[in-house]
């Protein structure tokens, strides 16, 4: 399974904090936003990523994750020159998905919580057909709404409709088989000229071959999308990481976990970290769970 981090668009329902910079570059508390969703794709196991940006943002992103060689992971990227919807990433990432099943997740997505490293390993073992996610909400209308029958099964799919179905929510994180380029060349642009995931989910679904997980109430998913979403998010990961004494989105942590990278990266992970307070819990965990 390889992944997309889908970090393009205009951003400008965050207008003027995205005007000079990608919106999955600002913080989340101690990290900038990428780390998140760049987590739950390690912790899916999967190691061959490709970052999906505008071309003004590019260079950043490279800036601050290069070739992933520190994470033992493979990085590369790839250019969204305009916001043509989340399902051009299926367009443009073509070469690098080739014929390996694929899981995207969307730059602004944040998951933590009990219960999601078995969703994504859920997920992650997907070969053929679809899965998607829900997740229960009080605005889905803001949202891909996903209906269940009786049975647990999709009902109804639909993009931000006026009047959902159904409360739960589809957050931004996907698995496909191979097949997701064709599936993705067979889909016209919407209303607002932008290839739509919900449009894809709905081509599976029609074919019978979208699943959907349901996420559970242990399992927190945040919405970055507007100024009050961004700074509950960045409140909940202070929350968090202070009672927990834990950090959420440590990169170098999960992949000294999956066995990736050994102490040696972690301290030059120290080293270029400065004298933040990532870098003190880097060494921390270091001391306490590495050499131990
Ligand atoms: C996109 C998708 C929507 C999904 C959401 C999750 O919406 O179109 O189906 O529920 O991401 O974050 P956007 O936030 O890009 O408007």
């Amino acid at each position: 399974m390889k992944g997309i981090v889908l970090a393009g668009g205009a951003g400008t329902r965050l207008h003027p904090l995205t005007v000079a910079v990608s919106k999955q570059l600002l913080p989340v508390y101690d990290k900038p936003m990428v780390y998140y969703p760049l987590s739950v794709l390690m912790l899916a196991g999967i190691r061959d990523i490709l970052l999906i940006s505008t071309p003004r943002d590019i260079p950043l992103f490279k800036h601050l994750l290069g070739d992933g060689a520190q994470l033992g992971i493979s990085l590369s990227y790839a250019e969204q020159p305009a916001p043509k919807g989340i399902a051009e990433a299926f367009l443009i990432g073509e070469d690098f998905i080739s014929d390996t099943p694929v899981g995207l997740i969307l730059g602004d997505n944040i998951f933590y919580g009990r219960g999601l490293v078995d969703k994504l390993y859920e997920g992650a073992r997907l070969r053929d057909g679809a899965m998607i996610f829900a997740y229960y909400v009080r605005s889905p209308e803001r949202y891909g709404v996903v209906e269940l029958n009786a049975e647990g099964q999709i009902a109804s799919l639909e993009e931000k409709p006026t009047l959902p179905k159904s409360n739960y929510a589809v957050p931004g994180l996907y698995f496909y088989g191979p097949d997701v380029v064709d599936m993705t060349k067979t889909l016209r642009p919407s209303a607002r000229d932008e290839l739509e995931i919900t449009d894809l989910n709905l081509a599976y679904l029609k074919e019978g071959r979208l699943r959907v997980s349901v996420l559970s109430r242990g399992l927190a998913w945040l919405d970055t999308g507007t100024n009050r979403g961004l700074m509950e998010a960045g409140q909940f990961v202070q929350v968090i990481e202070e009672r927990q004494s834990l950090k959420i989105a440590c990169l170098e942590e999960i992949a000294w976990r999956n066995g990736w990278i050994g102490a040696a990266e972690i301290e030059k992970a120290c080293g270029r970290m400065g004298a933040s307070a990532y870098a003190d819990y880097l060494r921390e965990f270091l001391a306490r769970e590495v050499r131990e």
